[in-house]
């Protein structure tokens, strides 16, 4: 095993980042600390043990889609390295880790016969982790669609919902007695505007109208896996899907910047949320987006709000926005009736160009508390891309992630505090890994991947949080 660094060593940072310091103790005994990854991103062995192409597959192949036209064929080689980063992970002190199951790697037509060996991957998983006491967090669709459910029409079909209904039975009845914790999808606003809108991830279409029907499938996906987890799943099991929220906020006082807010929430937070929790679009969304509504069947808004145990919330930035034709210094979203201010004078950024911003957090949290009130909350994800550097011999010296991370944790005390049941919070990412459009250029991860060698070393951001979590109550 090639792992660096002892969780003990806190040399390389400033003594007031130490783990354990001001924030131990503040926590419910139980809460799950953990770390989150998704399966095109880390895996790798993209062409083995009976794994059929998924539309990242064949969008990483378009060129100009990724940076430098990398791909996730290998990636962080997850697939191979299973135990080592297990090992890794019960290092890091972890209690809880959140993945995703490639659906191409169980299911290669995306229905009908199971690659067994694919699904036998997930099980040594989930065992794995169970043996080290690491609560496994499952996500079922991280926007790896099967690439032969995409020549038959991918989310753009009613039937795709049914396949991943057809899908989730098949893990659940493998992994039901083992994992109690479910997500449906991960993020639907990027599998649908990102997929088919901006055509910035796959499939890499670009038409808003045809997002809104993506989106209503991906709902009804979600519903229909929903119902077939709970009636297959013991009573104890935890269903839930992760949302990416940005809370929003106004640039002035202008009545157009004040609409621009409704309209960006709308769009950027309600989109998904409303369906799920109101069992109703937003009324501002289609006209937000100049787009006609979904072909919505009778039952499906009822399905699509099935009652669920826990909310999983992705959380990274906010948004500062304007109303359109008042300064030079905002770009458009993608989106035509307002402009999000990109650079804040006297703001930090991170590597990605997003703005920190730990009380959104704060925000976000109690407002989902107070306006859609589920179950239980869990942050899914939260982290930050650096510019980290390693050298032979050396460790990873990322201060920056660490004053990230602690400020983001002290947010979710002061939402505890206010009785939110706030029940974890998974640092994206346990690795460094493919970040998507940006290839391997970004780096989230508390462990440092070496490309060329796939040697792991642990930065002093998985150092600090390692001691961080260990000085908290079981
Ligand atoms: C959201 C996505 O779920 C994940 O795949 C991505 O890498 C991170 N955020 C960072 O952008």
């Amino acid at each position: 095993m090639s792992i660096t660094g002892r969780p003990q060593d806190h040399r390389s940072f400033p003594a007031s980042l130490a783990g354990g310091s001001d924030l131990a103790g503040g926590f419910p005994p139980g809460f799950l600390w953990g770390a989150a990854t998704s399966a095109y991103q880390i895996e790798g062995a993209a062409r083995e043990d009976g794994r059929a192409p998924s539309i990242w597959d064949r969008f990483v192949a378009r060129p100009g889609a990724i940076f430098q036209g990398q791909t996730g064929e290998v990636a962080a080689d997850h697939y191979h390295h299973m135990e080592e980063d297990v090992a890794l992970m019960a290092r890091l002190n972890l209690r809880a880790y959140r993945f995703s199951i490639s659906w191409p790697r169980v299911l290669p037509q995306g229905t009908g016969p199971v690659n067994e060996r694919g699904l036998a991957f997930y099980e040594r998983l989930v065992d794995t982790l169970l043996a080290q006491g690491i609560e496994p967090l499952v996500t079922l669709y991280h926007w790896d669609l099967p690439a032969a459910l995409e020549d038959r029409g991918g989310w753009l079909v009613r039937e795709t919902a049914q396949a991943f209904a057809e899908y989730a039975e098949v893990v659940a009845r493998r992994l039901g007695d083992r994992v109690r914790w479910w997500l449906t999808h991960n993020e639907p606003w990027c599998s649908s505007y990102l997929g088919y809108a901006l055509g910035i991830h796959a499939p890499g279409m670009h038409d808003k109208q045809l997002a809104i029907h993506a989106g209503h499938h991906i709902l009804l996906s979600h519903g229909l896996a929903a119902q077939c987890l709970r009636s297959l799943l013991p009573r104890e099991a935890q269903i839930g899907i992760a949302l990416d929220f940005y809370p929003v906020y106004a640039a002035d006082e202008r009545p157009e910047t004040l609409a621009a807010v409704q309209q960006a929430d709308t769009f950027r937070n309600r989109w998904f949320l409303d369906p799920l929790f109101h069992a109703e679009y937003p009324e501002l969304l289609f006209s937000t987006l100049d787009v006609t509504p979904p072909l919505i069947q009778a039952n499906d808004l009822a399905v699509i709000a099935t009652p669920l145990d826990f909310l999983g919330v992705n959380y990274y930035s906010r948004m500062l926005v304007r109303g359109a034709g008042a300064g030079s210094a905002a770009t458009t979203s993608g989106n035509p009736s307002y402009e999000v201010v990109e650079r804040i004078p006297g703001a930090s950024y991170t590597a990605m160009g997003w703005e920190i911003f730990p009380e959104g957090l704060e925000v976000i949290l109690t407002r989902l508390h107070r306006e859609y009130a589920p179950k239980a909350l869990v942050v899914t994800e939260n982290g930050a891309a650096f510019e980290d550097h390693w050298h032979t011999g050396e460790g990873v010296h990322d201060w920056q992630r660490i004053h990230y991370l602690q400020l983001h944790i002290e947010a979710l005390s002061r939402v505890l505090a206010q009785q939110v049941p706030l029940k974890g919070y998974m640092v994206w990412s346990l690795l460094d890994n493919f970040e998507w459009a940006f290839g391997y250029s970004k780096r989230f991860g508390l462990v440092y991947v070496d490309y060329p060698s796939q040697r792991r070393i642990i930065k002093d951001s998985g150092q600090w949080y390692a001691s961080f979590i260990a000085a908290q109550r079981r």
